[in-house]
């Protein structure tokens, strides 16, 4: 199958990488051509790291590199059956891609995009047969995470959005179908992680540490939500957070915080800066948690609870399917379970966090009471 990848950095190197990995010939297209020789210097080093640790013969490890020809025109595209953008989030140079893109290819190229945050419905307008368009979004680093999400546009053709699916799962990777709603399905149901966390620090409920150390030992999370937004990078997480916001026309379960605004604007951007909720650089000290039980408990359940509440109003919506949610956390972000299979006894939580703060962040989901009522559970 030839594969056509526009963009060569984080996600479209580690796409191209996926798809030759699994025999495909793909060519890469970037404007920088600066940008074309570090996604092959970067994929020469892992891929002798990976043979070196005996993941692949020294053949295989060759012929992935021979799948992958970095081309200087998109005119290089024009003989591609699936061509997946990784660009910039930048709705107008998309839809500018995607029409120069339909004037090359063939008309049974399906055309896809891995844009995290904008809406695959309006890049698909931009184009002649919009059928054929949906949104294929892998998580990075693409080589590692096993979830794609597979996003058909309100016009794309079932048929094609199939199509599209067999061949990511041919890839090996686990795919769940998500509605063309803000931030689909591990973006959207993931915000609290983050936001809840931040808005417990600015209560003073507990300190960073603290909740890091309570969502890790008593979450079971790989990451505390201090440490992975640090990691991230905030210059990188509150734009999300700001854009999802935005799009659920100001939905004050998913509002942003001044506290992560103003690490932007000071320049705290986490590890990368050597200085975020935490210091990196050398000789920083790590702050110590305080390991009381029960603000432990209250804490991961506050966070826990709102994920959930996350989870179950997606599935109320529409957005996915029960199992799509659950596989969608535990192998697009690592959770230790499926939030769907975790919900029990939420609704009392939910409502007293309501009635405490009358804020409509904490409104429960009208799926969760229902079942509460009805006793059941998404699994029973
Ligand atoms: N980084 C992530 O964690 C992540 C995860 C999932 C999805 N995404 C999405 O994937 C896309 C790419 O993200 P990234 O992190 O790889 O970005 P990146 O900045 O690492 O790479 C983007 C590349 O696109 C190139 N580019 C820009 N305009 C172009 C054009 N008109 N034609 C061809 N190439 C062009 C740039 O030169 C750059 O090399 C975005 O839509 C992003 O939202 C990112």
């Amino acid at each position: 199958m030839k594969i056509g990848i526009i963009g060569a950095g984080a996600m479209g190197s580690g796409i191209a990488q996926v798809a030759a990995q699994n025999g495909c010939q793909v060519n890469v297209f970037d404007t920088r051509k600066e940008a074309l020789e570090i996604a092959d210097k970067k994929l020469r080093k892992t891929l002798e790291k990976l043979t070196a640790k005996g993941k692949f013969t020294r053949e295989q490890s060759d012929g992935i590199l021979k799948n992958i020809q970095y081309v200087d025109s998109l005119e290089n595209m024009s003989d591609r059956d699936l061509i997946i953008e990784a660009i910039i989030e930048n709705l107008d140079i998309k839809k500018s891609v995607f029409q120069k893109l339909e004037s090359l290819v063939s008309e049974e190229c399906i055309l896809a995009t891995n844009t995290s945050s904008l809406s695959v419905t309006s890049i698909a307008a931009a184009c002649k047969k919009p059928e054929r368009v949906l949104g294929i979004h892998f998580f990075n680093p693409a080589p590692i995470m096993k979830l794609v999400e597979i996003i058909p546009a309100v016009q794309t053709d079932k048929a094609i959005a199939e199509k599209a699916k067999n061949i990511i799962d041919s890839w090996g990777k686990t795919t769940v179908l998500a509605k063309d709603t803000p931030a689909f399905i591990v973006n959207r149901v993931a915000r609290p992680f983050y936001s809840e966390a931040i808005k417990m620090l600015e209560e003073g409920v507990a300190d960073p540490a603290t909740i890091d150390w309570a969502m890790t030992e008593i979450g079971g999370f790989r990451m505390g939500p201090f440490t992975l937004m640090d990691f991230i990078g905030h210059d990188v997480n509150y734009p999300v957070t700001e854009s999802v916001f935005k799009a659920f026309y100001y939905d004050p379960r998913y509002r942003p915080s001044f506290t992560q605004k103003r690490l932007v604007e000071a320049g705290y951007l986490g590890r990368k800066s050597g200085r975020g909720f935490y210091g990196y650089k050398e000789g920083s000290e790590k702050p110590l948690p305080n390991k009381n039980p029960e603000l432990g408990q209250k804490i991961t359940e506050r966070i826990i609870i709102m994920l959930i509440n996350e989870a179950a109003d997606a599935l109320f919506l529409n957005v996915a399917s029960r199992d799509d949610i659950d596989s969608a956390m535990t192998k697009g972000v690592n959770y230790p379970k499926g939030l769907l299979k975790w919900a029990d006894n939420c609704v009392s939580i939910l409502d007293d966090l309501f009635d405490e703060f009358h804020d409509p962040r904490y409104r429960c989901s009208p799926l969760l009471r229902k079942m509460s009522k009805q006793g059941n559970t998404f699994y029973s």
